[in-house]
């Protein structure tokens, strides 16, 4: 870590100054700590999407947006993606050390044993239409565990933040099966304690009364590994939205639960859905020259979903591995999708186009992720939700962190008033 350093900034009106210590991290540039500038020169700093300002100090998720990097707790995510699984980077992003074979038999253990959700939140359901959407079922759902564990918990406590984390991993996926079952009127199934964690949620999701479920290793595999590349990112909307959720002291149900709604919205994690939708409106690579038109045409809403990212200005890694995941899942399967065809026409044309050059737009996580989620016969209203359930580790990783966190001080951001000057009430006859 260098030594740290200041900057001065001097208001040339008022000529009042301020000399900012620069923080600096690990990895990455140094921040300014901007905390004495309102007393040293009477002015906050605006930055809207806050595109330029750190949140907190982190030690879990690294992102070089410009390198196209992606660290959890220093491990490259392709590293992970090859020789790793979702519930060991689960275990790395909480514990922030790759566990002994003792500690993740430990872990699994545990987490197998809290897959069942209470018995009366099944009656949760029954009060959605059939056709809810399933990101609201499971927001709600998981927002009401916060009525089954409010009594006993106590944010300050370690070992029940650990087991808040524990449960949050273990019922994700059951909770998530039963918002899939719901919406086709099939009878929930219940964890199976001797399948893996991501065969278990298979299990649940697909099984049916009738018959056997033939279980896949192409599929199990191919979800783990999309699971791996969801679980963080550093401060996201929907895992900044958690750390404010918690910072008010918010339990971790609730807080998680906020995370949920802000990963829905299409320009977050609801981008894999729209990315779907959006290639099948599409529909041919014929048409994909008057969508790229459509993406640059300033009068018109359209974006091409799946492209652009916030951070990276470079390929988004996780893009990079799902491409290569798509055509081989598809081949393993015997599946071919003419929407990976438009997907791949659409991905060439925009990396040659000039506006998405020289903005630096590019595949993010979202645009080939869906391709994968329709081959394994997940539906498209679930591909967030599938998000949703990887990335359950990365939102209480960061809850956690925060409540460790000496110091650490409830969310509360300032504003620039554009509002009416103050003004006095006027008697309803005199308006
Ligand atoms: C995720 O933060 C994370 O880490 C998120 C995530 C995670 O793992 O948590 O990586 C997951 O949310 C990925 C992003 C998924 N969203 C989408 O794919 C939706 C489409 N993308 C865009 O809406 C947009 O790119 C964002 C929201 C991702 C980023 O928005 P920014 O950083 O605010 O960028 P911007 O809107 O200021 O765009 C800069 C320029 C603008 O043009 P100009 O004003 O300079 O002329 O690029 C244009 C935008 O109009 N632009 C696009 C575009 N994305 C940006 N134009 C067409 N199509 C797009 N997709």
């Amino acid at each position: 870590m260098s030594d740290p350093k200041t900057v001065k900034l001097v208001d040339e009106s008022t000529q009042r100054s301020s000399t900012l210590p620069l923080v600096a991290g690990t990895l990455g540039p140094a921040c300014i700590d901007i905390g004495t500038l309102y007393k040293d020169t009477g002015h906050f700093t605006y930055d809207v999407g806050y595109g330029s300002t750190a949140s907190t100090k982190s030690a879990i998720t690294y992102i070089d947006g410009d390198q196209g990097v992606l660290l959890y707790r220093g491990y490259p995510i392709e590293q992970l993606a090859e020789k790793s699984s979702f519930l060991e980077v689960a275990y790395l992003l909480l514990n922030g050390e790759l566990p002994k074979p003792a500690e993740f038999a430990g872990f699994e253990h545990d987490v197998a044993h809290h897959t069942m959700m209470h018995e009366s939140l099944k009656n949760f359901f029954q009060g959605f239409h059939h056709d809810a959407h399933p990101m609201a079922m499971l927001a709600a759902a998981v927002a009401s565990l916060s009525a089954f564990y409010h009594d006993d918990l106590d944010v300050e406590n370690p070992a029940d933040r650990k087991l808040a984390a524990i449960r949050l991993i273990a019922k994700m996926p059951t909770i998530a099966a039963a918002c899939y079952r719901y919406s086709i009127g099939w009878p929930f199934r219940y964890p199976r304690n001797n399948l893996e964690y991501v065969d278990r949620f298979l299990h649940m999701m697909f099984e049916v009364p009738s018959e056997p479920l033939q279980m896949s290793p192409v599929a199990a595999r191919a979800l783990d590994l999309l699971f791996i590349l969801h679980a963080d990112h550093e401060q996201n909307a929907s895992t900044s939205t958690v750390r404010l959720v918690g910072s008010t002291g918010a339990n971790p149900y609730a807080s998680i639960a906020a995370g949920i709604t802000a990963l829905w919205g299409p320009a977050h994690g609801g981008a894999n859905e729209a990315v779907l939708k959006q290639l099948k409106e599409i529909g041919t690579p014929d048409n994909v020259e008057s969508a790229i038109l459509r993406a640059k045409d300033k009068n018109d809403s359209f974006r091409l979903m799946g492209f652009g990212h916030r951070v990276y200005k470079n390929f988004d890694p996780r893009a990079k591995i799902i491409r290569e995941m798509c055509h081989k899942v598809l081949a393993e399967l015997g599946v071919s999708d003419p929407l990976l065809d438009v997907a791949m026409k659409l991905e060439e044309a925009a990396l040659k186009d000039e506006y998405f050059v020289e903005r630096k737009l590019y595949p993010n996580v979202d645009f080939y992720s869906g391709i994968i989620y329709k081959a394994l016969g997940i539906p498209t209203e679930m591909f967030t939700v599938m998000f949703a359930i990887a990335r359950t580790a990365g939102w209480i990783a960061h809850w956690i962190e925060q409540h460790e966190t000496p110091g650490a001080r409830i969310g509360r951001p300032r504003q620039i008033y554009t509002g009416h000057d103050v003004r006095d009430y006027m008697a309803s006859d005199k308006r």
